[in-house]
């Protein structure tokens, strides 16, 4: 492991957010409780073989109980704000029309604990749970989906938008779309690209629209949206692997950022799907790139790239060497640097958050203690690069830990963790690990404005 660089006095300014995130499938749990209807994702962790081990969200974290310990976690943590979603089946179990008090009520009491012990709420209103019934309906690629979700916006702004000053529309479109809808590795499993892209499309509208409402109900509210943007690599310098790298970006990350923050889709990957593209309508690139109060990325690796042989895509290959998490996923903190610095001089977009940084390792509880070494490091080294673009003029405005717990790793299950804090799922205890501890003394350090601990 490299040694770790000390993070540079300075570098993260007064009234800096530190957080921690979650998202509602993954901690929640009680998916049949209080009224809740059906998700995607139940639906999908239903289907044999979809799951590593069969695992589903049914009990997660049960954070749907054990909430008070966790925002006790977060407070003993020091955090200034938590990342969580909302889920919308809980909310509007048909995906829209009836409205499930229960469900909102559950928010309410989270809101409310989270603000008696001084945290901010990050409320993300879509973490990849959509309701079933629109999913019956075509789901993401159907342009009705798009309409349901302004109507669920305007359901959860009406009861928590006097307390939630933070909103996330949409978290990775392009996961939603391609995962879901081309690749078929997540809910609700399907493969087609067509699918993707229109998925990709409604998406896109659908946190403009979002925007649009959050605007009219609450004009004070900070809204932004959360982008998974990767660093692509190409593997030499040859013109093919370079050209392969640009395609690749186009792909990745230039066909969700270049509408949000320039209101137009990207040439080059235009013409690569041009034949499978959805109807864009009269006024959806407005409404897509309507102004936001903030942009937030979420950052775990970058990509090195390959020409595919005989003028085939772009190719994700495996750098050999290197340092990789539990997931495979190699460790690479310089990318964060490389891509924050990418998207204040490009796009110059409004103030940055990281919505999401963290790493899962094979972490086991010994005589009551987790130790992880591997998670602080993972951490501080992500940290360093924030703190260099701080100072190199980038304006990121916080960080968020993925995630407070150990929790349901989509298609993974349960096997990867990447919690500060360690769940035992067959008791649902929390036991707090080393990088826990390490994160609250770093905060605390810099808050006093000492040197943090390495
Ligand atoms: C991100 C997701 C988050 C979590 C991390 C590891 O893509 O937003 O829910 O699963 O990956």
């Amino acid at each position: 492991m490299e040694p770790t660089r000390n993070i540079r006095r300075g570098g993260f300014p007064p009234g800096f957010v530190w957080g921690a995130a979650t998202a509602a499938y993954q901690t929640e749990g009680a998916a049949t409780e209080d009224g809740r209807g059906e998700s995607i994702w139940d639906r999908f962790t239903a289907q044999p073989g979809r799951i590593a081990n069969g695992d589903t969200g049914r009990i997660a974290c049960d954070s749907y109980h054990r909430y008070p310990e966790d925002v006790r976690l977060v407070r003993e943590l020091g955090l200034d704000a938590y990342r969580f979603s909302i889920a919308w089946p809980r909310v509007l179990p048909d995906g829209h029309g009836r409205v499930n008090p229960a469900g909102l009520d559950f928010y309410d009491r989270l809101v409310d604990e989270l603000l008696a012990a001084g945290i901010e709420p990050f409320a993300t209103l879509y973490h990849w749970d959509l309701p079933q019934a629109l999913e019956d309906r075509g789901g993401w690629p159907a342009r009705e989906t798009v309409d349901a979700f302004a109507e669920y916006v305007e359901v959860v702004v009406a009861r928590l938008g006097d307390r939630v000053s933070h909103w996330i529309t949409q978290n990775e479109p392009w996961v939603v779309a391609w995962l879901g809808y081309g690749r078929g590795e997540h809910a609700p499993g399907r493969h087609s690209e067509r699918d993707a892209l229109a998925a990709a499309h409604h998406v896109l509208v659908s946190h403009g629209r979002a925007v649009e409402v959050l605007r009219r109900e609450r004009p004070d509210a900070q809204v932004g949206i959360t982008i998974d943007v990767i660093p692509i690599h190409p593997l030499t310098t040859s013109e093919a692997d370079v050209a392969a790298a640009v395609e690749e970006d186009g792909f990745r990350n230039r066909w969700i950022l270049d509408p949000v923050l320039r209101g137009s889709y990207p040439e080059d990957t235009r013409r690569r799907f041009e034949r499978i593209l959805p109807p864009v309508l009269d006024g959806d690139m407005e409404t897509i790139s309507a102004r936001i109060d903030f942009l937030g990325v979420n950052y775990y690796r970058r990509h090195v790239v390959q020409a595919g042989s005989n003028g085939t895509g772009p190719v994700v290959v495996e750098v050999p060497g290197g340092e990789h998490t539990a997931v495979g996923w190699e460790v690479y903190p310089d990318g964060l640097y490389e891509l924050l610095a990418r998207l204040h001089a490009e796009y110059a977009p409004p103030p940055l958050y990281v919505t999401e940084n963290g790493a899962a390792f094979g972490d086991s509880r010994r005589n009551g203690t987790v130790e992880d070494p591997q998670r602080t490091s993972y951490i501080h080294r992500h940290l360093d690069a924030v703190a260099r673009a701080i100072e190199d003029g980038v304006p990121v405005e916080g960080y968020f830990v993925w995630s407070l717990l150990d929790n349901f790793e989509w298609a993974r299950g349960y096997g990867p963790r990447f919690g500060l804090v360690y769940v035992d799922y067959g008791t649902l205890e929390r036991v707090p690990k080393q990088s826990y501890h390490w994160y609250r003394d770093f905060i605390a350090a810099h808050r006093k404005g000492v040197a943090a601990p390495s």
